[in-house]
């Protein structure tokens, strides 16, 4: 059994680690659309990372009590400044 107050921080990150996988899958559309296939599955790898990690505090929580709860995502905007064209990037021969 889990005290009221571990079973509200868990639920929070639990809360914190989807909202992190769903910034992650966003981080990962803008470069897919940017044209940077390699970042974008990075972002991709990260959001599922993010994702297990919040299945594992939910499945941890519903385990000791049957509780997890699913709370709305912070309301915020998320602003990803346009990626440098990939010709101004320096490959490793420029640089020594
Ligand atoms: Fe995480």
């Amino acid at each position: 059994m889990l005290s009221d107050k571990l079973q509200k921080s868990l639920n929070d990150q639990i809360t914190h680690e989807l909202y992190s996988a769903y910034l992650y899958l966003s981080m990962s559309a803008h470069f897919e659309a940017a044209n940077l296939p390699g970042m974008a599955r990075w972002m991709r790898v990260q959001a599922g990372e993010e994702q297990a990690h919040g299945f594992k505090f939910f499945d941890y929580v519903n385990e000791r009590t049957g509780a997890s709860r699913c709370r709305p995502f912070p309301s915020r905007r998320l602003t990803l400044a346009r990626p440098r064209p990939s010709s101004s990037r320096c490959s490793s021969t420029s640089r020594m």
